[in-house]
């Protein structure tokens, strides 16, 4: 991230989403900055203007799409299977707390850059608890504690796009204390890059720190990252890339197969794991 600047990363997520096939993200338009505004606007406006940047975006829009409509419904299965708070982790520009309103208490933790700016420009109706948390620095279970999250009711976890740009032991570092925080039931859903999915050259890596001003870094394998995940308590339900995600927001598998080295994992704390 570029000191003192919200993420460029969600930014361009958040753009995505207003511009989705089928479904678009209502709250996109203003959670996004104003230099980038008049495209979700022409977007939600115009089926054109949609397509064209669908196929300008090598499959990012169709990607995001897929991925939003696979993480929306685990969510929406986690609070109807009794998880009674959600947390979302690295919320960036996403507008769940608004959109799903799942009627649970609804936490977002972020970048304090990024969480500065989003909280600036969102509705207040409706809003959730922000927590401000530098994942490579700060406990992010301290920080829950002090904003009312309940360890001993089951939580809902969606940490979607984040792990990619921390480094390793922050990763590992933040999944022990979700494992801390999580009572049995609790679901977690972690995007995560593939060890072997996406070729990441010295001059990808570069490109990609220079136009979003973020380092690309941890990676798994899928075995990895269930060990991880089983480690802090959790038992995999799901793993699988944008070939196996829903189609709810018209997001297409051709399209977004240039991004499947990004994986979702949902995973459940079973109540024989509780510590
Ligand atoms: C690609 S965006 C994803 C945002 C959101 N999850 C989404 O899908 O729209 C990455 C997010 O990770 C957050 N992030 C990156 N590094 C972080 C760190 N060290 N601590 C806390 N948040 C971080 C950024 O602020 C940003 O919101």
């Amino acid at each position: 991230m570029r000191e003192g600047e919200p993420s460029g990363t969600a930014t361009l997520v958040a753009v995505c989403r207003g511009l989705a096939p089928r479904v678009r993200d209502p709250h996109a338009a203003a959670l996004v900055p104003s230099r980038v505004r008049p495209l979700v606007e022409a977007g939600m406006r115009s089926r054109l203007v949609r397509e064209a940047a669908r196929v300008a975006s090598g499959g990012v829009v169709d990607h995001v799409a897929l991925r939003t409509a696979t993480i929306d419904e685990a969510l929406r299965e986690a609070v109807a299977a009794g998880c009674g708070q959600v947390v979302v982790l690295g919320a960036g520009l996403d507008a769940r707390a608004w959109r799903l309103a799942l009627g649970v208490p609804f936490f977002e933790v972020d970048h304090p850059d990024t969480q500065r700016r989003k909280a600036q420009r969102a509705p207040t109706e409706g809003a959730p608890r922000y927590v401000a948390v530098d994942f490579a620095t700060t406990r992010v279970a301290d920080a829950l504690e002090a904003a009312g999250h309940d360890a001993t009711v089951p939580t809902a976890w969606v940490w979607e796009g984040v792990t990619m740009y921390l480094p390793d032991v922050a990763v590992r570092d933040t999944l022990a204390q979700l494992g801390e925080r999580s009572a049995p039931g609790s679901r977690l859903v972690i995007s995560y890059l593939a060890e072997d999915g996406v070729p990441l050259a010295p001059a990808v890596r570069l490109g990609f720190r220079m136009l979003f001003g973020e380092p690309l870094e941890a990676r798994y394998r899928p075995a990895e990252m269930r060990a991880l995940l089983e480690g802090a308590g959790f038992e995999v339900r799901f793993d699988g890339d944008s070939r196996d995600w829903l189609r709810d927001w018209g997001g297409h598998p051709r399209l977004a197969r240039l991004l499947r080295g990004e994986r979702l994992a949902v995973a459940e704390r079973a109540a024989a794991a509780a510590r």
